[in-house]
């Protein structure tokens, strides 16, 4: 038993643990680690074990989904880095992974990443092969979303009706994972209800493009920011929090404080 564990302070000790006694010093360790520490906001597993704790679980319990949804969260930005997609040279004010270390390194450590997510989901004590469903629906559409993002301006060019608008890109690429946090999170707490997990799929990906749009806007990419953004994200936010309640009763305190901190709403 880890005991309450509610802020990243907590999850990042809790998860370095786990991280050096499976990697220690072996091979790609050194770059898997890289990636993953100091790490940035933890904002996926924070929802996890947010939603576990609104839902009466114990928040030990939900680590490991937690930890497995960071990890693909990780590895979905060192490959998103790589010259063949965004080429990006720096992720959190340091040299992203393969100007760190190189390309092929790059990739193996973002592919040893994904199945190490399964291998935590795996050891959940709760719900560890629904934890395993969940992260593989999540991961497979961020990647669709990823290729949506990439093969957009081909679609456009093949026929302009087979394009997509960037709400739909973002609810894929970013919001698919945060309904997988939220998802895992209740799993977690020891209720696997059709219906809650659905209402809660739809909460993270409404939050995801909330999210993306804000991260669009603060890096300045004017021509990606969604038409969300451009209304008003608290309503936004509020909306969705009022059908979750309405589905399942429920408040969801701990994971609307979590999401109105990460949009900067707080
Ligand atoms: C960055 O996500 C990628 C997007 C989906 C916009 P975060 O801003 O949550 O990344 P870190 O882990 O906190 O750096
Ligand atoms: C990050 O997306 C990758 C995923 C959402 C899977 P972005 O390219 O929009 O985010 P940053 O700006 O690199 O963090
Ligand atoms: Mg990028």
């Amino acid at each position: 038993m880890i005991g309450a564990v509610s802020s990243r302070v907590q999850f990042d000790n809790w998860f370095k643990g786990v991280f050096e006694q499976r990697w220690g010093s072996s091979v790609l360790g050194d770059v898997v680690g890289y990636a993953l520490f100091p790490g940035g906001k933890r904002l996926r597993a924070l929802l996890s074990v947010a939603v576990c704790e609104d839902l009466g679980g114990d928040s030990g319990d939900a680590m490991w989904g937690a930890a497995a949804i960071e990890c693909l969260h990780i590895a979905s930005l060192i490959h998103d880095d790589l010259p063949c997609l965004d080429n990006d040279v720096l992720r959190r004010g340091q040299p992203t992974c393969h100007v760190q270390f190189s390309e092929s390194a790059a990739l193996l450590a973002g592919d040893a990443l994904i199945s190490w997510a399964f291998e935590l989901g795996l050891a959940s004590p709760t719900g560890s092969e629904a934890i395993c469903r969940i992260l593989s629906v999540a991961f497979s559409a961020l990647c669709r979303g990823q290729y949506l993002e990439v093969a957009q301006d081909k679609l456009r060019e093949l026929d302009s009706t087979r394009a997509v608008s960037s709400d739909e890109v973002a609810k894929l690429k970013t919001g698919a994972l945060f309904a997988g946090s939220l998802q895992v999170g209740a799993i977690a707490s020891g209720i696997d209800e059709g219906a809650l997990l659905a209402m809660l799929g739809n909460l993270g990906e409404g939050f995801g493009v909330l999210f993306q749009a804000k991260d669009d806007r603060d890096d300045g990419d004017r021509l990606l920011v969604s038409e969300v953004c451009r209304s008003s994200p608290r309503n936004e936010l509020d909306g969705l929090f009022t059908s979750a309640h309405d589905i399942s009763v429920r408040n969801f305190k701990s994971t609307y404080r979590v999401m109105m901190k990460a949009l900067d709403l707080s």
